[in-house]
C-alpha cells in the first residue's frame, strides 16, 4: 500500500475526548462534479481520521461525471468520466469554462484507498446515484434512458457540462434494473462496507410521466403514481444489495411513494436526512436508522459568510459559529427519532470546488466544528470553542491546509467576477417545506 501525503497526522486539537456521541460520523465528498485524484483522497482520509470522524461517503457518479471504473461497463467511466467543459459560476448568467474535465478511479485505486482508510478506522461508503441525476450514465449506454436510444442521442445526453437537476432518469425496464444491479456487484467487490449508498435524490419525474412506455409498466405493476415507481425502483435495487449483505444508505427522497403498509425498502435501509427534519421523523416512524445531514448545518458548499468576496456564493450563510450550532436533535426531535439516529455527516458538494485549495477553504475551519457536534453532541459552546481556534488554525496551517481565514477569504481565494446564487434563509425554508410536503403527507 502506498503510504499518503499525511501519514502521521496528530490529532486536530479539538475536544474530542471520551466517548462519541454518535457512532456515525461522516463526511460525503463529491468526486462526480470534480474528480479528486487519490493521493488528494489519500490526504483526505488523513485530516478526517484527525478529527476523529470514521465514514466517509463516496460520491461517485452524478449527471457530471462516473468515477468508478466497471469492468462489465467500461464505457461508464470512459465516456461518463468525461466532460467537454465545465459551468462557471452560478445560475442565469453563468458561463463554460472551456475546460475539459475527466477521470475515474480504477477498481485497484480504490481497493489501496478502502484499506488506507480502514487502517485509520474510516469506512468508505460508495454511493452511485439512480435513478436520476443520470446524464453520465445515458451518454455511455443510452438504451437505459427514457424513450428509444435514437430518441435519447437526438436529446444529446452528454456528461453534463451544466450544473443544477437534470431531467435525464433512467427507465425503468428489467434490463436497466439488471444493469443497475450489475453495477452494484462490481461495487460491493471492491467496497466492504455493510453499507452502500444508492441516491435516490432529486428524482425529476417528468419523462416518467410523459413517456407511453413507462406509463405501461406501471400499469402492469400496479404502481399509482411516479413517485410510487420510483419506490419501486429504489426497492429493487436495495433487494439486490441486501442479497449480498449490504444496507442501503439514501437520501430522504428514497421515502417518497412509501407506505408502511406496504414498505418497499429494506427495514435497515438508513435515511440520510437533508431537507430538514421531515425525512428523518418519517424514516424513524418507518423504522428505519437515520442520519442526520441538514443542508443548513452541514452543507460545506454553502456561503460561509454574506461578504461580497465570498468565493461564487451559493446557498444560505453557514458560517463557522453556524457550524457549531449545529443541534442534530433539538427539542422537537420525536423519541422515535432520538432512538433511530445512528449519526451526523457533513456533505461536501463540489459543482465549485475545482481544485484541492478550494476543496480544503470550504471544509475547512467548518470540519473542526462539525467534529466536535458529531463527537460531543451540538450545539457547541461558542465562547469555549473560539478558545481553542487558534491551536486549531495552527495545526490547520501545520498540516497545509488551505483553509478560510477567520475574517475572509485571501486574495487567492477569491472568484472576482464569477457570479453566485445566494439564498436567504426564509426562501430556503420555505422551499424546504415545498419540497419535503409529499414525505409529510405519506401512510
Ligand atoms: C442532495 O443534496 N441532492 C442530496
Amino acid at each position: 500500500m502506498s503510504s499518503g501525503p499525511g501519514d502521521g497526522v496528530a490529532p486536530a486539537p479539538l475536544d474530542l475526548d471520551g466517548e462519541p456521541r454518535f457512532a456515525w460520523r461522516g463526511v460525503m465528498l463529491d468526486v462526480a462534479r470534480r474528480f479528486r485524484p487519490l493521493p488528494d483522497l489519500l490526504r483526505f482520509v488523513d485530516l478526517l481520521a484527525a478529527h476523529g470522524l470514521n465514514v466517509l461517503q463516496l460520491h461517485l457518479a452524478d449527471d457530471q461525471g462516473w468515477r468508478f471504473e466497471v469492468l462489465a461497463y467500461p464505457r461508464l467511466a470512459e465516456i461518463g468520466g468525461r466532460r467537454s467543459e465545465s459551468q462557471l459560476g452560478h445560475g442565469p448568467t453563468s458561463t463554460l469554462d472551456g475546460v475539459p474535465h475527466e477521470g475515474s478511479y480504477s477498481q485497484a485505486e480504490l481497493r489501496e484507498l478502502v484499506g488506507y482508510a480502514s487502517a485509520r478506522g474510516i469506512r468508505v461508503v460508495p454511493e452511485l446515484d439512480v435513478p436520476g441525476h443520470a446524464r453520465a450514465i445515458l451518454a455511455a449506454y443510452p438504451e437505459f434512458g427514457v424513450g428509444d436510444v435514437e430518441g435519447v442521442r437526438a436529446r444529446n445526453v452528454e456528461p453534463w457540462t451544466r450544473f443544477g437537476i437534470s431531467d435525464e432518469v433512467l427507465n425503468v425496464e428489467e434490463a436497466t434494473v439488471e444493469f443497475v444491479c450489475t453495477v452494484f456487484d462490481e461495487l460491493c467487490e471492491v467496497f466492504d462496507s455493510d453499507v452502500v449508498g444508492f441516491g435516490g435524490d432529486e428524482v425529476r419525474k417528468d419523462r416518467w410521466a410523459a413517456d407511453p412506455r413507462t406509463q405501461e409498466l406501471m400499469a402492469e405493476r400496479d404502481l399509482g403514481s411516479e413517485e410510487e415507481l420510483q419506490a419501486w425502483f429504489l426497492g429493487r435495487v436495495a433487494g439486490h444489495l441486501a442479497t449480498l449483505g449490504r444496507r442501503v444508505i439514501g437520501w430522504d427522497e428514497m421515502l417518497e411513494g412509501s407506505d408502511a403498509a406496504a414498505p418497499t425498502l429494506p427495514a435497515d435501509a438508513v435515511v440520510a436526512s437533508w431537507r430538514g427534519p421531515v425525512g428523518a421523523e418519517l424514516g424513524a416512524r418507518l423504522g428505519h436508522d437515520v442520519v442526520l445531514c441538514p443542508d443548513l448545518w452541514t452543507y460545506f458548499d454553502y456561503r460561509q459568510s454574506d461578504g461580497a468576496d465570498e468565493p461564487i456564493p451559493v446557498g444560505t450563510v453557514l458560517s463557522l459559529e453556524d457550524a457549531a450550532s449545529f443541534e442534530p436533535l433539538d427539542a422537537s426531535a420525536s423519541p422515535e427519532l432520538r432512538g433511530r439516529v445512528i449519526g451526523v455527516q457533513a456533505n461536501v458538494w463540489t459543482e465549485h470546488l475545482d481544485t484541492r485549495d478550494r476543496l480544503d477553504y470550504a471544509v475547512f475551519p467548518r470540519l473542526g466544528a462539525f467534529a466536535e457536534v458529531a463527537w460531543n453532541g451540538g450545539p457547541l459552546d461558542w465562547a469555549s470553542f473560539q478558545e481553542r481556534l487558534p491551536a486549531y488554525l495552527a495545526w490547520l496551517d501545520g498540516q497545509g491546509v488551505a483553509y478560510r481565514p477567520i475574517d475572509g477569504p485571501r486574495p487567492e481565494q477569491r472568484r472576482p467576477g464569477v457570479p453566485g446564487v445566494p439564498r436567504d434563509r426564509a426562501s430556503r425554508v420555505a422551499e424546504l417545506d415545498r419540497l419535503t410536503a409529499s414525505l409529510r403527507a405519506a401512510r
